[in-house]
C-alpha cells in the first residue's frame, strides 16, 4: 500500500484553535495536551512542495549531493513514518489531538513529496520503494516512527550544520531544507509530550505494560540499527545509510571525531527546540546519551565550549 498524499492525509484543521494555557501546565493534564497540540498546529509552515524553486548546482556540487548514499532510506522513511502516523491519527477520538497528529502525518507525507521532487530535479537514481504496510497496531507504529525520529533528528541536526557551515550544501539548499528540519525538531517536540500526556492519562494497571512497550520500542530500534550496521560491507546499500547517521561528516568531506560531532548535534538540538514553549517536555534520552559520553570521554569541555 502507499504512503497517503499530503492531500488526503490533513484535511481536518480544528475550527478554531483553543488558546494557549497560561501558567505552570502539569504533564498529563488537559492544559498539557492543548500546548503540546497548540504547539504542533500554530508553527505549522504552509509550504508546497510544487513551489520550490530547486536551485540549479554546477555539477561538481550536483555530484556531490545525488551521490550521498541517503536518498533511498529517506525516501522510504518518510513514506513509512507517514503511513504509521495517519493509521494512528485514525483511531483517535480528541478531535484536537487527532489533528495534531493529522498534522503530524500531513508533514511526513509533505517530506516525502519534497525528496521526490529533488530526485526529479537532479537525477538521482533510487531503488524501487517498498511496499508502505499499513501496521497492525497503530500506536507500535506511531511510537517506532517517534522514538527513531528522536535519534535520527538529533544526528540530522548536527549534520546539517556541518553540511551548512562546511558549504557541502549550497546555501539556496541549505534554505530549501531547512523547513524540513524545523517540522522534525517539531515533531519529536510533540512526540515526547504525546508519551508523557499519554502514559499519565491511561489507567494504573496499563502504565506497566505501557512502560515495557516503551522499553520494546528502543530495544527494536537498537537491534534494527545494528542489524543494518553488521550489513556493512556486503554491498548493503540499506547498512551505508543507516550508517551515515555514524559516518556521515566523512560523507559531507569533514573528518570529524565522536565527542565534535556530538557536541555539535547536542548544540544544535538545544538551539533548535529551545525556542518553544519552555513548560514543553524536551527530548532526553538521545542528548542525555551523549552527555553522559562526552563526560565518560574526557570531553565535557566540548559541551561547555557548545553552550
Ligand atoms: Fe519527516
Ligand atoms: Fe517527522
Amino acid at each position: 500500500m502507499n504512503a497517503p498524499t499530503p492531500k488526503s492525509a490533513f484535511t481536518a484543521f480544528p475550527p478554531r484553535l483553543p488558546a494557549v494555557p497560561r501558567g505552570r501546565v502539569r504533564l498529563g493534564s488537559d492544559a498539557h495536551r492543548t500546548l503540546m497540540c497548540a504547539t504542533m498546529l500554530t508553527t505549522h509552515d504552509p509550504y508546497k512542495p510544487a513551489l520550490i524553486d530547486w536551485p540549479k548546482l554546477d555539477p561538481v556540487t550536483q555530484n556531490r549531493i545525488t551521490s550521498l548514499p541517503i536518498w533511498d532510506i529517506a525516501v522510504a522513511t518518510e513514506g513509512r513514518a507517514s503511513m504509521n502516523v495517519s493509521t494512528y491519527a485514525e483511531g483517535i477520538a480528541d478531535p484536537l489531538l487527532k489533528s495534531a497528529v493529522e498534522m503530524n502525518a500531513f508533514e511526513e507525507a509533505r517530506h516525502k513529496l519534497v525528496l521526490g521532487d529533488m530526485v526529479q530535479a537532479y537525477g538521482i537514481e533510487l531503488v524501487p520503494e517498498p511496499a508502505y504496510v499499513r501496521p497492525r497496531d497503530p500506536e507500535w507504529a506511531f511510537m517506532v516512527t517517534g522514538f527513531s525520529e528522536c535519534i535520527d533528528s538529533f544526528f540530522g541536526f548536527g549534520l546539517f550544520r556541518i553540511a551548512k557551515d562546511s558549504g557541502f550544501f549550497p546555501p539556496e539548499l541549505v534554505d530549501t531544507f531547512e523547513p524540513v528540519m524545523r517540522a522534525e525538531g517539531r515533531h519529536i517536540l510533540f512526540f515526547v509530550n504525546w508519551v508523557a500526556w499519554h502514559r499519565r492519562k491511561m489507567p494504573l494497571w496499563r502504565r506497566p505494560w505501557f512502560a515495557l512497550k516503551v522499553a520494546a520500542v528502543w530495544a527494536f530500534l537498537i537491534w534494527e540499527r545494528i542489524d543494518m550496521a553488521k550489513g556493512l560491507g556486503d554491498g548493503n546499500t540499506r547498512a551505508e545509510e543507516s550508517n551515515f547517521t555514524l559516518n556521515g561528516s566523512k560523507e559531507l568531506g569533514v573528518e570529524i571525531e565522536f565527542p565534535e560531532l556530538a557536541a555539535i548535534c547536542l548544540a544544535e538540538n538545544d538551539r533548535r527546540l529551545g525556542v518553544y514553549d519552555a513548560r514543553l517536555k524536551r527530548p532526553k534520552f538521545v542528548p542525555g546519551a551523549m552527555r553522559l559520553a562526552l563526560k565518560v570521554l574526557g570531553k565535557g569541555k566540548l559541551l561547555a565550549a557548545q553552550a
